[in-house]
């Protein structure tokens, strides 16, 4: 390994796609190499999410500044990383999860570590003349013999915290599963969500966007929009290409042990028949936090019912937390995992999640958060790691698009070496 000594760290607060501050970093080593990156912020966090520090302060930002989490980085984390090896991750990683000395990185902020964590490995790749995705899987010694560009999952219809349509589910996703790359892939979605649009402005329907991109419109059942959503694909000529995901986060929907759902008091388990129901009638091939974060017992029985049918995929339950994610193995609790670098706060750690699952046999799905940036750090993450899935928002709005353009970049450089996921995060097991 080579050493690549760090000279300086500095951050600043800058504004994501909400509007809202959020931290950027500037690493600049010995060598002058120079690397920066950029923060996300969730609207639909897991309580079990490591802390993102704000100010609190309500006469400045209305309580969102990250001055603090700038001050951690600029004296704290600049102070104790001086000189270090930005070329040697985990040991960096490991310098500040010990700096900060919580378990949920609370004293410095996840923020300010996770910024530092990624424009460090930006400084080393830049060192080293390497593309990101290249160095993040050599750095992490990743024995793989094969480049795979993800399988994008994109939100085309907003719900829950993310928009005003008033729908319990967060998210409505298009899966380009048959495509011979990812280009291609990216352009059925966007025709895909075109077409959409055209249905919406026929139905005099809002064509406004969410956080994500995705239509918010005012559709009173779930059902109408996975028909909706069905006869988009069909319209579009696409019919058996392009397959449908959600997105429940019903974390946000759970009160008082009961999921409040379409004005009605459901349980785990009348919530899970539901699911099931709609596995039978629409191409459904993924089911993200179908039921709240702590629910574990829920979550069980759903993964008893409907593990064999589809990808039951746990975010705010597993918040990328190595130990949660074990307990979920252990515990025969979801198939698959979705993967937010600050929901952990370094990348090392993140990586070690995303290690474990794999090993596990659950799939992994790269994310974004609603509250993005320009950064399109993830999509070199994601073929770093052969992850096979990622999920940035509809094929709409710039923070979207900088993570999927950097996918149809990097498809290119790697030419004949690249091969497109399609199905296979969704292929579930044969019975055994
Ligand atoms: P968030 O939503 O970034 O607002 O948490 C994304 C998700 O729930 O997957
Ligand atoms: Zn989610």
């Amino acid at each position: 390994m080579k050493n690549l000594p760090i000279r300086s760290v500095t951050a600043r607060q800058i504004l994501d796609s909400r509007g809202l501050p959020t931290l950027e970093a500037d690493v600049v080593l010995e060598d002058g190499s120079f690397g920066r990156a950029m923060v996300p912020s969730g609207a639909s966090t897991g309580s079990h999410e490591a802390v993102e520090l704000r100010d609190g302060d309500k006469e400045y930002f209305h309580g969102k500044g990250v001055t603090k989490a700038l001050h951690s980085v600029n004296q704290e984390i600049a102070a104790a990383v001086k000189g270090k090896n930005a070329g040697d991750q985990t040991s960096l990683d490991e310098a500040m999860i010990r700096l900060d000395g919580t378990a949920n990185k609370s004293k410095l902020g996840a923020n300010a570590i996770l910024s530092v964590s990624m424009a460090a490995s930006r400084a080393a790749a830049a060192s080293l003349k390497m593309p990101l995705y290249r160095y993040l899987r050599e750095t992490f010694n990743l024995k793989l013999d094969s480049w795979i560009l993800p399988t994008p999952m994109l939100n085309v219809i907003n719900g829950g915290k993310h928009a005003d349509s008033g729908l319990n589910i967060q998210e409505f996703m298009l899966v380009p599963t048959e495509a011979s790359s990812f280009s291609e892939a990216l352009r059925m979605a966007s025709e895909t969500y075109q077409t959409l649009k055209k249905i919406l402005v026929s139905r005099n329907l809002s064509i406004g966007v969410g956080d994500e991109g995705g239509f918010a419109p005012h559709i009173p059942t779930h059902e109408e929009v996975l028909t909706l959503l069905s006869d988009a694909i069909a319209q579009a000529g696409y019919k058996e290409k392009i397959k449908i995901a959600l997105d429940s986060a019903a974390s946000e929907f759970y009160q008082n042990d009961a999921y409040i759902f379409e004005s009605k008091k459901l349980s785990a388990k009348e919530m899970t028949a539901r699911y099931k129901s709609w596995l039978e009638k629409y191409e459904l091939i993924s089911l993200e936090d179908p039921l709240s974060e702590d629910d574990w017992a829920g979550w069980k029985e759903l993964t008893s019912e409907l593990g064999h049918k589809c990808k039951i995929i746990g975010d705010d339950i597993f918040v990328t937390n190595p130990q949660r994610l074990s307990r979920g193995i252990k515990e025969n609790v979801a198939n698959s995992i979705l993967i937010k670098l600050n929901q952990i706060g370094t990348l090392t750690e993140t990586v070690e999640t995303v290690l474990k699952a794999q090993k596990a046999g659950f799939s992994c799905v790269i994310s974004h958060r609603s509250g993005e940036t320009e950064d399109p750090y993830i999509a070199d993450l994601t073929v770093a790691l052969n992850a096979g899935a990622i999920k940035s928002g509809a094929p709409c709005r710039s923070e979207r698009l900088a993570k999927y353009n950097q996918l149809i970049r990097i498809e290119e450089e790697l030419g004949k070496q690249a091969a497109y996921s399609g199905f296979t995060p969704f292929r579930m097991k044969a019975a055994a």
